[in-house]
């Protein structure tokens, strides 16, 4: 009922995702917050919150590496400014190689999903607010 209620008044909700010892400077953490993917990262002990789903075809970001303020997705190496959820660097396309020992079929199914993969863009990501209170990391989502 207080769900609805905020939402006919569109107030933003606050969520408590996590506290800020459980995520150490240069981590990120996956939080699940109203069934999306929200990942959490602490870029010189301030908090920054995106969808934890890569631009390009969904990875969770949350399984890459955090690079100063940038997150690498872990899938084709997409580069995303966590601060900002601006898309920083293109995936990365790789070449197929060593190829001539595969068998026929798999060579051609591996040259079909390239085709499929290469020109899927990569989009900027959905970042959120938060606030600190103590210990407790909160999200403010928009209803
Ligand atoms: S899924 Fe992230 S770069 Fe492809």
């Amino acid at each position: 009922m207080r769900r609805i209620l905020q939402a006919v008044k569109k107030e933003p909700i606050y969520i408590e995702v996590a506290n800020v010892s459980d995520i150490e400077k240069g981590k990120m953490k996956n939080v699940q917050v109203e069934g999306m993917d929200i990942l959490i990262a602490n870029v010189d002990g301030k908090f920054y919150a995106i969808d934890d789903r890569c631009g390009h075809m969904n990875a969770l970001l949350s399984m890459g590496k955090l690079v100063g303020k940038n997150v690498i997705c872990p899938f084709h190496f997409a580069h995303f400014d966590v601060t900002t959820g601006k898309k920083v660097k293109e995936p990365e396309s790789e070449e197929l190689k060593d190829t001539d020992k595969l068998p026929k079929d798999m060579l051609n199914f591996l040259k079909y999903v390239k085709t499929l993969v290469d020109p899927v863009k990569t989009y900027d990501i959905q970042t959120y607010e938060l606030k600190v209170e103590g210990n407790k990391i909160i999200l403010k989502l928009e209803s």
